[in-house]
């Protein structure tokens, strides 16, 4: 049910046209194998994605040179939209009919009128195949070509000193913090202690994993991801916690407080931004057994 209503928070999101979302079953199947041949690895270059970018370049070009009474470079637009929309409805046999050939041959043509109410009329069935495409496809295909897999990482466990996958080290963490969580109810002070010094090695250990998949920073003032989920700011609330145990007469106030910025700042939101694609493709993985 949750995952159901992270992707339906993530689809509302991103689609321009809500209407096309089905949104009472929405189910996300691996993309055609013959699309496997526009990505990486057999493709040197994410094809497809160029191609779209081609198409919507000649498309969004039109209504550009439109607007600047250019018909000269809209016209052009027009007829390379026309192409590289026809070329890529060869490309993979199982999307042919999401495009609209007629439609794309009759908004070509409408520019030629240069009547901008004409052209936008016929823009509509033709932005339409984009639209229904791109809400049913793009979550699928970000999962299997853009989104790396957990599967191969692997963290030493700080604790146990122990090489394990990503999940088992995530039932640690998490269990780590169940445990100062039950037993700050139970008051068994000493035992939240212990397990918040293990949860603070954990975290610690969390960041030697990003660069397994953020491997390049781009901007000139980069930002570390690490400043982000498993940053000194979490290191310092569990520190903090620690200290205030160590009085022996913790508040339960700050206590619940700093458990509640742990659990949202880092749990929650590293798994809002990596979970729904790493947990696409573990369905698929499952249902291929
Ligand atoms: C048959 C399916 C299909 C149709 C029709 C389609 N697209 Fe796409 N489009 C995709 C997929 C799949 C992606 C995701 C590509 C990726 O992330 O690698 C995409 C991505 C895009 C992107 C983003 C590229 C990026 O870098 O992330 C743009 C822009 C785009 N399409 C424009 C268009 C326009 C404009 C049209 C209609 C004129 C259109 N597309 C029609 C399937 C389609
Ligand atoms: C399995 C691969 C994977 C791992 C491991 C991973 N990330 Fe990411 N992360 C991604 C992908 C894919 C995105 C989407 C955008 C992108 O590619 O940067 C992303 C996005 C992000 C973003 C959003 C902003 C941005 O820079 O893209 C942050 C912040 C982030 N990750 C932090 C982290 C931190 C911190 C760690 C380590 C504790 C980590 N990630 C580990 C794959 C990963
Ligand atoms: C760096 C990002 C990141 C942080 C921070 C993080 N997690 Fe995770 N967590 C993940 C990813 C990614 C997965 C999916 C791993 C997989 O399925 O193999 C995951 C999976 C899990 C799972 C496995 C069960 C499930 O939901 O699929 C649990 C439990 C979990 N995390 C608990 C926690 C707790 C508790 C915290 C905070 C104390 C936390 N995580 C912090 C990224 C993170």
């Amino acid at each position: 049910m949750k995952i159901r209503l992270i992707l339906a928070a993530i689809a509302l999101c991103l689609f321009v046209a809500p209407k096309l979302i089905f949104a009472g079953d929405y189910i996300i199947s691996p993309p055609p194998k013959s699309l496997d041949q526009f990505y990486p690895p057999e493709s040197k270059t994410p094809r497809w994605t160029k191609q779209m970018h081609k198409i919507s370049g000649a498309f969004g070009g039109v209504f550009v040179d439109m607007k600047e009474n250019d018909w000269k470079n809209a016209e052009d637009g027009a007829k390379r939209f026309l192409e590289s929309y026809t070329e890529a409805s060869k490309w993979v046999p199982e999307w042919k009919d999401l495009f609209d050939l007629k439609a794309a041959q009759n908004f070509s043509e409408s520019v030629a009128s240069h009547d901008p109410k004409q052209i936008k009329k016929a823009s509509g069935p033709v932005a339409k195949t984009c639209a229904k495409c791109h809400s049913k496809n793009y979550l699928p295909v970000w999962a299997k070509y853009h989104m790396p897999s957990v599967k191969k990482i692997k963290i030493t466990d700080p604790i146990v000193e122990e090489e394990m996958n990503y999940k088992d080290f995530m039932y640690r963490l998490s269990a780590n913090f169940k445990e100062m969580t039950v037993n700050f109810s139970q008051e068994q002070y000493m035992k939240v202690f212990q397990a918040a010094n293990h949860f603070q090695k954990r975290i610690k250990e969390l960041r030697s994993v990003c660069s397994k998949c953020h491997v390049s920073e781009w901007s000139r003032s980069a930002v570390s991801v690490k400043q982000f989920f498993v940053n000194d700011d979490i290191l310092e609330v569990v520190q903090d916690l620690k200290k205030d145990l160590a009085t022996g007469e913790p508040s339960p106030e700050k206590f619940w407080e700093s458990i509640e910025t742990i659990s949202i700042q880092s749990c929650k939101k590293c798994h809002l931004v990596h979970q729904p694609l790493t947990l696409i493709q573990q369905a698929w993985a499952e249902s291929e057994n």
